[in-house]
């Protein structure tokens, strides 16, 4: 797949094979694309077709299904886990496109940088030598706890433009800001593209997004992506690419467009990508990559950029289109609790005042795969100096925490003065590592978390649903610019104004932060880091697996039983879900990470933030369907169980967008272990219907989702469901029909039918059939 690779198929600077992908492209054109004008995403993926002979006419998007070939699979440590489990049943010897692991999901922030990493040692060895093993094995390049956050380790050394990538995280879009089409995916779909297998998606629309201006002074790329969650919300972006353009895109640095597809997960995109601008060949050659950079160059008008009839009428080509002036974008704040409650700053007062949210603020976060750049850092760094030559540090009760993307980042912020800036004021510089953003942080002992206590934290990550970063539900957690982050640590209040407000220095004089200053790129160059965290590359094919059986964390999967070729009767309704239901709520993550690669263990955390429909809204409750089953009524794991030891079919029924959030196939699987056939809701998110249909669990929405959902939502216990349709199941009849009845004594006291459409085609009705995906691919490998 690539022209030049200097050391294997996991170089880091493997120039893409351009030819190749034109080829591709041109070829598509010319037959099912009717020579029409391209976006640029569109471009990107007609030039990953599979096979374009197997295409008979144009795609339809939102409709068709196109069948691709990625460059490569990036995982995280914790998703890791589960698709080695599948991909080792899969029957390959070594993955057939370049593949990363990343450990930095399971290190805890605690005390600092490398006692923290020195701890995940102790707390996650055997999975950290088991995807080592594994990587070694399968011919994976492996990342060790500390080395970095995947995201920002993609970007600095495997994305390249024009290029389409898997990651088993869903801001894996971030690489978008280096052109490439990268895309957030469960496990399941990163065995496919391990396994050479086309992967699938629904042709997405494009979303054209038209930047103009610059931005101002305390500007920062985050305040787009921020405004744009405000204005899409977090389903505005579902079934679409999001495709930047517009002469505002020249003035953005390569990592703050990596900033804003990042948190282009955050409105339900499919991916966002930037055009191939001078800015990424500058990150190209900083990050040691000249060749690509000279290659994609050279690729810029053609490859790399939407076709010239696409940026001469932009609404003629783009399904949708969203103006932004960067000239006239405030600072945003989105939250609390959801990325898309927008504020832009001069409003801040006024709104935290009406909302009574908490004021205080108890900590504030910088880094994270979203705002780890050098020019994020280094523009927060002088704030911070200007608050120390004034004798200040961050208000009192404050904690500021950094989390840097990578050692690079690390090392290069070291040696540049930035971590010196940060530790003046009272920072705390963490491991290069996820820690706070995805709830590894142990803040147990803080009397806000101790007590339940409402409180406010501001950070630069991207995600904020209620509980994610320190488990108690009431912290409002707000997302804003690392430059916004800075004066929050600095006043103590979400309230406080950097543009207008004064701070008071030691000598109590009031003086006003001047605006951020920093650099796009490090002057001198990026410093590498410690060698320690360079990846491990060192294929060994007879490599053994160390699975334990006494594991706790651990545990060999075993195959889904397949469909029974039968209509589904009998099926009772675990849950009627009330409201958001994100991949967090129905699988949790926190203290329940340590359970990613076993599943039985993992399944105790099923759905125990679904709040129930037919219970006013109580979370984690349900009364059990059946009479005499224990318990009569208990949490919502619980009862699953019950229904798995008695064998009995169960199904959720789902608000709109169920599932959203995360690539999580976690939030599939255990359900379909623990008994779950179906999942009925009024709507889903992209990737969790995906990975729902990939575990052999069948999605269905309701026709009429605002009628039909609230026969559910009373006593759901009371409902026997039975399926018409599901015994012919096929890609060119979307309908499946509930005929449901309610049992009262023993008596049927209503009826029902309920249509519901499902999505999926021909080859997803081969999962299904077959129990799950993997099932399929074992079946194909002879395994
Ligand atoms: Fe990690 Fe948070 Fe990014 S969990 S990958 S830093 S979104």
């Amino acid at each position: 797949r690539y022209a030049t690779a200097s050391s294997g198929p996991q170089a880091r600077a493997a120039v893409p094979n351009y030819d190749l992908f034109r080829q591709r492209l041109d070829r598509a054109r010319a037959t099912v694309l009717e020579n029409k004008p391209l976006t640029l995403a569109q471009k990107i993926l007609y030039a990953h077709l599979h096979d374009v002979s197997s295409m008979s006419s144009a795609p339809v998007p939102g409709e068709t299904y196109l069948k691709l070939s990625p460059d490569r699979v990036a995982m995280q440590d914790a998703s890791a886990q589960m698709a080695i489990l599948q991909f080792m049943l899969s029957g390959m010897k070594q993955t057939a496109v370049p593949t990363s692991i990343h450990c930095d999901h399971l290190v805890e922030a605690y005390e600092g940088a490398d006692k923290d990493v020195a701890r995940s040692w102790q707390t996650s060895r055997e999975i950290y030598e088991f995807l080592q093993a594994a990587s070694q094995k399968y011919g994976i390049a492996f990342w060790k706890p500390g080395s970095g956050i995947i995201h920002q380790l993609v970007l600095e050394n495997y994305a390249a433009p024009g290029t389409l990538m898997l990651g088993t995280d869903s801001h894996t879009p971030n690489a978008g800001g280096l052109g490439m089409l990268a895309i957030g995916v469960g496990g399941a779909d990163a065995v496919d593209a391990m396994a050479s297998i086309p992967w699938e998606l629904k042709a997405p629309r494009v979303l054209g997004v038209r930047l103009s201006g610059s931005l101002h002074p305390w500007g920062s790329p985050k305040d787009v992506i921020l405004a744009l969650a405000g204005k899409l919300t977090v389903r505005g972006g579902t079934g679409y690419i999001v495709e930047y353009f517009g002469e505002g895109v020249a003035s953005l640095s390569c990592t703050g467009m990596a900033t804003i597809c990042n948190m282009g997960a955050e409105v339900g995109a499919t991916t966002s990508v930037f055009p191939y601008t001078p800015s990424m060949a500058r990150y190209l050659r900083a990050t040691q990559r000249a060749s690509i950079a000279a290659a994609a160059d050279a690729q810029q008008a053609t490859y790399l950029s939407a076709d010239e009839q696409v940026a001469q009428s932009p609404e003629k080509y783009y399904d949708e289109i969203v103006d932004i002036d960067l000239s006239s974008l405030e600072p945003g704040y989105n939250g609390p609790f959801t990325p898309d409650l927008y504020t832009p700053r001069s409003q801040m007062a006024d709104t935290v005042g009406r909302e009574q949210w908490s004021d205080k603020v108890s900590a504030a976060l910088i880094g994270s795969c979203t705002n780890s750049s050098y020019q994020d850092l280094s523009r927060a760094a002088s704030l911070a100096r200007q608050a120390s030559e004034r004798g200040l540090k961050v208000a009192a009760g404050t904690e500021f925490l950094v989390s840097p993307g990578s050692e690079q980042i690390r090392a290069t912020m070291e040696r540049d003065g930035i971590q010196q800036a940060f530790e003046s004021i009272g920072a705390q510089v963490l491991a290069n590592a996820c820690g706070p953003c995805i709830g590894q942080w142990n803040r147990d002992e803080n009397p806000v978390v101790k007590n339940r206590e409402t409180n406010s934290i501001v950070s630069s990550f991207n995600r904020n649903f209620r509980a994610r970063n320190d488990g108690n539900p009431n912290t409002m957690n707000f997302l804003t610019s690392p430059e916004m982050v800075l004066g929050a640590a600095l006043s103590g209040r979400l309230s406080f104004n950097p543009l207008v407000d004064t701070l008071t220095d030691s000598a109590g004089k009031e003086f006003r932060l001047q605006p951020p200053t920093g650099d796009e790129l490090p002057k001198d160059g990026y410093a590498q880091g410690r060698d320690e965290y360079r990846p491990l590359l060192d294929h060994q094919p007879a490599m053994e697996i160390p699975i334990a059986p006494t594991s706790a964390r651990l545990q060999t999967l075993e195959a889904f039983a397949p469909w029974s070729g039968q209509e589904f009767s009998d099926t009772r309704v675990l849950v009627t879900v009330q409201g958001k239901c994100t991949t967090d709520h129905i699988s949790a993550a926190g203290k329940w990470l340590k359970y990613k690669g076993h599943l039985e263990n993992l399944s105790r955390n099923t759905l125990i933030g679904a709040a129930n429909a037919a219970m006013d809204g109580q979370v984690n409750l349900v009364r059990n369907a059946v009479e005499g089953l224990e318990p009569a009524q208990g949490t919502i794991p619980d009862v699953a169980l019950a229904y798995k030891k008695a064998s009995v079919p169960w199904l959720v029924i789902a608000d709109y967008n169920y599932g959203e959030g995360s690539a999580r196939e976690h939030a599939a699987m255990q359900p379909r272990f623990l008994g779950c056939n179906m999942v009925v809701a009024r709507s889903f998110a992209r990737i969790h219907e995906t990975n729902l249909k990939k575990q052999g669990v069948l999605p269905l929405v309701f026709a009429r989702p605002d009628e039909d959902y609230f026969i559910f939502a009373k006593d759901p216990h009371e409902l026997v469901v039975r399926t018409q349709g599901v015994s012919d199941i096929n890609e060119h009849n979307p309908v499946v029909s509930l005929l449901v009845e309610r049992v009262r004594s023993g008596n049927v006291v209503e009826s029902y039918s309920v249509e519901c459409r499902h999505t999926m085609s021909a080859d997803q009705i081969g999962w299904f059939k077959a129990g799950s995906a993997l099932n399929l691919i074992a079946s194909q490998q002879g395994a």
